[in-house]
């Protein structure tokens, strides 16, 4: 059934009643269908119509597909809702707390306004130097021949840096072992079980005291950091400079508690992501040697062979065709959830209040209405700038609750695959089968196993 059809185009019809969608079980709702298959369960259901209503247990989810409809809800109409319930888990809370991915009204405002100078081009440029070196060190061990698993180097290179610039420190020699205790923190994040993780999150098992007790250790280890960068009172260069220094037009400044809170989230939202952005990019670049050929194409034209760096970026267009390209096929977020503050509507449909709301980037970004061809990998399709209409395309969310992190992110992206793309190139391992699982975020369920060979 494509209930889509039926509509007309055009301005949205109101009081359409209530959404279609699949009935799912009595008790269950759609649970059981969408844990046994994410993605497909999602893109499954689009063939209702472009506003699908679902329900979880006794919770009515409304899915999203038109990017209309996505466009009201993270940015024209962003005010009639906050963030989904899946985010407020008080697991995830402990480690989080109340920084800006998670916190919400005026806190959250104030927050992202001191936090904002942070994310300046021209501060966030200065990273530039840092991702190539950290990068180039990680693959000065490289041998040709060797087999690798790329998604795990990726995570680990990403989490280097993101110390690095966030802390001004070096996990390969910090006394601190921040680095150590946060990849072991992340660590239930990064399996599968992190659902039941979530769910099972008051019950006293041992790995939940790990967890427990390793959030203490970092917020030992961050309080102290802390404390000596406000003794020490000068500017590190790093993020965490730049959040001490912000002042709200009062003059007020962020407590320790608001510090350690937005550390944590930025050490957490700034780094797997990228890692699944640059292995996806290197997966699908070793199965489509052509696109693989004109990128080692520019690298040859635009560095002829020295260590890229920032001012490269605007000639290193086809790498960052590559990224956004990879990001439409494999987007690293690949849902946005909110949940109605107030009865509303959108596409026509009322919206009742406390109705949980979803856009999934990996289906719509993959929409043939939106995209010619939309399985097929082809980075010169953004040789024309970006897709209309505008939300047919979000990896970084959209509206006030957009990534504040996206330049950031995409310029890591481009100058580590520039950098390590100029001197290696992957084959996949022939036995192995890449395969997506979709949990906090889309990662490859086996890694990435490649072979290695020197260019
Ligand atoms: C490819 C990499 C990345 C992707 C795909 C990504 C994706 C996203 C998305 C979709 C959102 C919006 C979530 C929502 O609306 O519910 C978001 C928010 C956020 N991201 Fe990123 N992100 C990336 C990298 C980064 C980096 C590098 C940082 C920081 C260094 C970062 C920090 C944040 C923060 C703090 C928020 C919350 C912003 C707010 O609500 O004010 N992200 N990200």
């Amino acid at each position: 059934m494509n209930t889509a059809e039926a509509i007309p185009a055009g301005k949205p019809q109101t009081n359409r009643g209530i959404p279609p969608g699949p009935k799912g079980s009595l008790i269950m709702g759609v649970m059981r269908d969408f844990n046994r298959d994410t993605l497909g369960f999602v893109t499954r259901c689009r063939d209702y119509g472009d506003v699908v209503r679902t329900r979880f247990l006794w919770i009515n989810a409304y899915f999203l597909y038109n990017p209309d409809d996505i466009e009201s809800l993270l940015t024209t109409n962003a005010k009639s809702y906050r963030k989904a319930r899946s985010l407020r888990s008080p697991f995830f809370y402990r480690l989080v707390g109340n920084g800006l991915v998670t916190s919400e009204g005026d806190f959250w405002r104030r927050q992202r306004r001191l936090a904002q100078p942070a994310f300046h081009r021209q501060r966030i440029s200065s990273y530039g130097d840092v991702m190539v070196q950290y990068a180039q060190r990680a693959i000065a061990a490289w041998q040709d021949g060797a087999h690798r698993d790329v998604a795990r180097d990726m995570t680990r290179l990403t989490l280097e840096i993101v110390v690095k610039t966030l802390f001004n420190s070096d996990i390969s020699n910090d006394a601190d072992h921040i680095g150590e205790t946060l990849s072991r923190l992340v660590k239930p994040f990064a399996s599968q079980a992190t659902l039941k993780w979530i769910l099972d999150n008051r019950l006293p098992t041992p790995g939940h005291r790990r967890y427990f007790r390793d959030v203490s250790e970092i917020d030992r280890i961050v309080f102290r950091i802390i404390a000596e960068r406000r003794a020490r009172g000068y500017d590190e260069g790093d993020l965490l400079s730049m959040l001490l220094q912000a002042q709200d037009d009062d003059g007020s400044q962020m407590t320790d508690a608001q510090l350690r809170d937005e550390v944590m989230t930025l050490f957490l939202a700034g780094h797997e992501t990228t890692a699944l952005a640059l292995s996806w990019s290197w997966y699908l670049l070793a199965t489509h040697p052509d696109a693989e050929q004109r990128f080692h194409q520019e690298l040859a034209e635009v560095l002829g062979g020295r260590t890229p760096s920032v001012s490269d970026l605007p000639k290193l267009k086809y790498a960052e065709w590559i990224a956004k390209e990879t990001m439409r096929l494999y987007p690293p977020a690949y849902a946005v959830g909110r949940e109605a503050i107030e009865e509303t509507e959108i596409g026509g449909y009322r919206v009742p209040k406390g109705t949980q709301l979803f856009a999934f980037q990996w289906v719509t970004q993959r929409d043939p209405r939106y995209f010619d061809e939309p399985e097929a990998f082809k980075p010169e399709r953004w040789m024309n700038g970006d897709p209309s209409p505008k939300y047919a395309y979000f990896p970084f969310g959209g509206g006030p609750r957009q990534c504040i992190g996206n330049y950031f992110a995409m310029m890591e992206i481009v100058l580590l695959l520039a950098t390590i793309g100029q001197r290696f190139r992957f084959a996949l391992e022939p036995s192995h089968k890449v395969e997506v699982l979709p949990v906090l975020s889309l990662r490859p369920k086996n890694g990435i196993k490649v072979i290695v060979s020197h260019r």
